[in-house]
């Protein structure tokens, strides 16, 4: 009989600060069955590094007519998921990743010069939301003209995942957001198969190992993948890092006179507000026992990144954001088949951004009001203005997305 525990565990105080919760599941130092959602949730760091490299858990929907982006090496299982991850690899690679660090560095550079006379801005809405998207939009080869509606599409699908719709609501969202992402890379991928260009969208088309290359479906969802995958999570590094370093100044001071020291802020960035929380979907094939726990054949499986990236038995003193802490074996790139291909992508741009804010935005600070939360529900504003995680003057400053599977700030306006 599963352990049916009903922690407070997706409550709007659960979202602004998920960390009690999740240390009061990991205490209990074994999976634990969540009633509400229909799945086992696994929190130490431990039993979620075994999960994540266990053969017989699987990554794969079962469905009759799955979408492009099911069909992605991201829900597919061995062998499926070790064709499509090498051929994507083939050209994916660091030195494309490498390649793409001039563009990195001119878009940051463009998008701080519009306010350094203003020396004010809503870093969310401003900064991270628009970089990712085009250091990704320029690799894949998606012209300038396309930006605009590719950048819509992907939004659309960011707010069905925002916990501010209703289940339909979010479902129209899924649909039209995916609809018009199809729509953009067909049309795109018929274009450069007719007129390869040096993009890694022409070059995907190319790539073939002995078995042949990617099919249309594979090619579209693929595109889809790496741009979704690679913005959210990018702008909640980004977003969250920020926000970090201004709770902690002497660190933002640290890193100032000691650049060399970002890659591994970086890193604590990743463990201590982990952008991906949750996993993505995975099911046991056949009945498994971790941590004396039956889990029977069928059952969904939840890993909590977040709780993970926080077991005081691998990281001592967790909560403390330290950025010389080593060693930082955080997971908040996952680990196994599916560890994120986009890694070295992710790092670059942090690397490159964090440089450029250091320098150009000395002395950054939260700025604001409780008015500005765009992104809230009037209930939801109220609720979170309840229990404000972060004060000045008794005025909640920053507020986070409803949201179980990233940890994501609605805004951050910043001054300096
Ligand atoms: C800070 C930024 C990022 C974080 C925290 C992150 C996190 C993750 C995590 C946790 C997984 C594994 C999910 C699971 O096993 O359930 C994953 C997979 C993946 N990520 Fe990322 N990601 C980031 C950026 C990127 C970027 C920039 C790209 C590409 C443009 C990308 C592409 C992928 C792909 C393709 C996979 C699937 C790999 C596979 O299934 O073999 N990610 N990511």
């Amino acid at each position: 009989m599963p352990d049916e525990t009903r922690f407070e565990y997706g409550s709007q105080e659960y979202y602004q600060n998920p960390y009690p919760t999740l240390k009061r599941i990991q205490e209990k130092r074994k999976p634990v069955w969540h009633e509400p959602t229909g799945t086992w949730l696994i929190s130490t760091y431990e039993d979620v590094s075994c999960i994540l490299k266990d053969a017989s858990i699987s990554k794969q929907f079962i469905r009759e007519n799955p979408s492009p982006l099911e069909r992605t090496m991201l829900f597919q299982d061995p062998p499926n998921h070790t064709r499509l991850r090498s051929l994507v690899s083939q050209v994916f690679t660091p030195r494309a990743i490498t390649e793409m660090e001039k563009q990195i560095l001119d878009a940051s550079s463009s998008l701080l010069a519009r306010f350094s006379e203003r020396r004010s801005m809503d870093f969310i809405a401003d900064f991270t939301l628009p970089l990712p998207i085009q250091v990704i939009a320029e690799m894949l080869g998606v012209p300038r003209e396309d930006w605009a509606p590719v950048h819509g599409h992907s939004l659309t699908l960011i707010k069905a995942a925002d916990g501010q719709h209703s289940p339909e609501e979010s479902g129209q969202l899924l649909a039209q957001g995916m609809m018009g992402l199809i729509g953009c890379f067909s049309a795109l991928i018929d274009t450069r198969r007719a007129n390869p260009k040096d993009d890694l969208l022409s070059r995907l088309i190319a790539v073939h190992d002995n078995d042949g290359g990617l099919d249309t479906d594979e090619l579209v969802g693929t595109a889809i993948l790496l741009m979704i995958a690679g913005h959210e999570t990018t702008v909640n590094l980004l977003g969250n890092g920020l926000y970090l370093l201004m709770q902690n100044p002497e660190s933002m001071k640290l890193l100032k006179d000691h650049p060399e020291l970002i890659p591994g802020a970086i890193e604590e960035m990743l463990r201590c507000e982990s952008p991906v929380q949750q996993g993505t979907y995975r099911r046991a094939t056949e009945t498994i026992r971790i941590s004396g726990v039956e889990i029977p054949a069928g059952s969904q499986i939840t890993v909590l990144f977040g709780a993970a990236n926080r077991d005081p038995a691998v990281f001592p003193n967790p909560e403390v954001f330290d950025v010389r802490r080593t060693p930082n074996k955080h997971l908040a790139f996952g680990t196994g088949i599916h560890f994120c291909l986009g890694a070295p992508l992710a790092r670059a741009e942090a690397r490159i951004a964090f440089e450029m804010i250091l320098n150009r935005m000395p002395g950054v600070q939260l700025s604001g009001s409780p008015s500005t939360l765009p992104r809230q529900g009037l209930l939801a504003k109220l609720l979170g203005m309840l229990r404000p995680p972060d004060q000045m003057g008794g005025r909640c400053l920053v507020h986070w997305t409803a949201n179980p599977v990233v940890r994501s700030l609605d805004s951050l306006q910043v001054e300096w």
